[in-house]
């Protein structure tokens, strides 16, 4: 199966089709959303916070990103991976800039990369879709600019904010952007934005009226033992129960001397079979 291009998003849009988007951050995880059909995978900064425990996404390198963006292209070889941009690496030269896209396409093999930001990111958002790189705005509650904004504050409340969104997007689109992430907005605005873009919205804490949407894999499973409830995700599986439960059965299977049991040790005339190990 082929991976999704962004010509057949743009006429997803068009035919109403929604897109779906869910993060992952190494090979089990992308190959787990590969086999789930999604649409498209995005190695999210969020990995600041679900894989390395951070409080914020500020402290995420390039470096962890292009890391974590390889992961997932070995495990999801049909999937259009979007990868990004970290905190403070599309803001200084534009030299700098492409410095940091060439890495996370050429060493991350991402197909896509997205930035936050509205207007005030717009030219260096034309400089990467003029070098072939297709690109995701990402607005309303950047958490890279979370200290600006002083804390995870729903965006778009006042008549000004929503108009300012709107005008973000829309520079966003001229600029070349490919779709747009809009994050913890109220659905009036989302809805909005959605109707008057041409490229796709997709959307987290956003309504029901994006495009797409686009979820935390650890939010959306569970996953984060320090997982605290949040209005605009729904669990679909709770697998950090199940990881647990499994890991006290084996911490108490050896403790009791019950594993390992009889089937699961070697004789002198048995060979390992190599295959068995690696991949
Ligand atoms: O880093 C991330 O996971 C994201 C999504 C929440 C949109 O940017
Ligand atoms: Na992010």
């Amino acid at each position: 199966k082929q991976a999704l291009n962004i010509v057949k998003m743009k006429k997803m849009k068009q035919d109403g089709e929604k897109l779906t988007m869910v993060t992952a951050y190494d090979y089990p995880s992308a190959s787990l959303a590969e086999a789930a059909s999604v649409d498209m995978i995005l190695v999210g900064d969020s990995l600041g916070n679900v894989v390395q425990g951070q409080e914020t996404t500020i402290p995420v390198t390039i470096d962890d990103m292009v890391y974590h963006t390889l992961s997932v292209r070995r495990g999801a070889t049909h999937t259009f991976v979007v990868a990004d941009l970290p905190f403070m690496t599309y803001h200084g030269s534009i030299d700098e800039t492409m410095r940091n896209v060439r890495r996370l396409m050429q060493e991350g093999l991402a197909h896509a990369i997205k930035m936050e930001g509205g207007m005030e990111i717009c030219l260096a958002v034309e400089s990467i879709v003029k070098a072939g790189v297709p690109v995701i705005g990402h607005i309303g509650l950047t958490p890279q600019s979370l200290n600006q904004i002083g804390g995870y504050r729903i965006q778009g409340k006042t008549a000004e904010d929503a108009r300012r969104l709107l005008e973000d997007a829309k520079a966003l689109e001229r600029a070349g952007a490919f779709a747009i992430v809009l994050e913890l907005v109220t659905e009036e605005v989302a809805a909005e934005i959605s109707k008057q873009l041409t490229i796709p919205t997709i959307g987290i804490g956003a309504g029901r009226f994006c495009d797409g949407q686009v979820l935390v894999y650890h939010d959306i499973l569970k996953y984060d033992p320090n997982y605290r409830d949040k209005k605009f995700v729904k669990t679909f599986a709770d697998i950090g129960a199940q990881i647990r439960q499994g890991l006290e059965e084996y911490v108490s299977e050896v403790k009791s001397g019950q594993f390992p049991a009889q089937q699961h040790v070697f004789t002198a005339d048995e060979n390992v079979i190599p295959e068995l190990y690696g991949r």
